[in-house]
């Protein structure tokens, strides 16, 4: 079933200056349409300012597009009344790259991961303990970490805090910008990993915004590419990726091929002849 779809959407952000009205400034988006089935992750790629984070934000129902629709099961998400849109919110979470600026430092890994609870669920002090304590123990920590700051953890471990967050209300959806972007590779990959599983454990979709192909293609089911607010390429099937003659696929898939040493080596000898 589909769970989001979004439909010619067009965006830009308006400018305004100290000496003229607002204005709107160049289109960011362009037309752009896509779906993300339940249960199901869609990978969105693309260079720097192609458009991904303000696509992310459409879909999150931040960011009101000048044109086009979003529908979160069949609801136009700009459409609703506030009360219906805060039900509805529910549903959706987004996790950032940056996973300290994602958390206010004062505040214990008990009370991050709470605050959703706090704000949906009517829970009893214990209750919301034992809740928590299940979360971080799900997303690979112990209970025992509740006390801590943010300071005391590492970009890793607090990833798995912003995630334990996202997870708490069970949504239907995660937006994922750049979420293992910032991580070394161990961590990248457990965190690829643990969403996975949290994935198939509850049933989640996901729209995973990322510059990395190979991050992309390890845990997409579809993909799609922007390129200068529009989607350049879109592959239900992720393998169908591969096959792909547009420019904007090539380019991404001759960067990987670039970082593996024995391609490497090969164009440094291609450079010398
Ligand atoms: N709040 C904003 N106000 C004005 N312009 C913005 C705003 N946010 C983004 N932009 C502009 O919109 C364009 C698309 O930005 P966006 O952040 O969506 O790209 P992106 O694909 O996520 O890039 P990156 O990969 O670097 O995160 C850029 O030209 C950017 O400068
Ligand atoms: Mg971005």
């Amino acid at each position: 079933m589909t769970l989001l779809q979004v439909n010619e959407v067009t965006h830009a952000y308006s400018s305004s200056g100290f000496f003229r009205r607002s204005r709107a400034a160049a289109e960011v988006l362009s037309g752009v349409s896509l779906r993300i089935e339940g249960g199901t992750c869609l990978g969105l790629l693309g260079a720097s300012g192609a458009g991904k984070s303000t696509l992310g934000r459409v879909v999150l129902g931040l960011e009101q597009p000048m044109k086009g629709q979003v529908l979160f099961q069949g609801h136009d998400l700009y459409a609703l009344d506030a009360k219906t849109r805060r039900q509805l919110r529910r549903d959706f979470q987004v996790v950032f790259q940056d996973c300290y600026s994602s958390v206010n430092p004062r505040m214990t890994a008990e009370q991050i991961i709470g605050e959703p609870l706090e704000n949906y669920e009517n829970l009893s002090v214990k209750e919301q303990k034992r809740v928590v304590g299940e979360l971080l123990e799900r997303v690979g920590l112990s209970s025992g970490d509740m006390g801590k700051y943010p300071h005391q953890f590492s970009g890793g471990q607090l990833q798995r805090i912003n995630i334990a967050r996202a997870i708490a209300l069970k949504p239907k959806m995660i937006v994922l910008d750049e979420a293992v972007s910032s991580l070394d590779m161990v961590h990248q990959t457990n965190i690829l990993h643990l969403l996975n599983d949290l994935r198939s454990s509850f049933g989640l979709s996901y729209l995973f915004i990322t510059h990395d192909i190979k991050a992309a293609y390890t845990i997409s089911d579809a993909l799609a590419v922007m390129e200068k607010g529009r989607i350049a390429e879109y592959c239900e099937q992720k393998e169908q990726f591969l096959l792909s003659s547009h420019p904007a696929v090539k380019g991404l898939l001759g960067s990987m091929l670039s970082e593996h040493p024995r391609y490497r080596s090969k164009e440094r000898m291609s450079a010398r002849t």
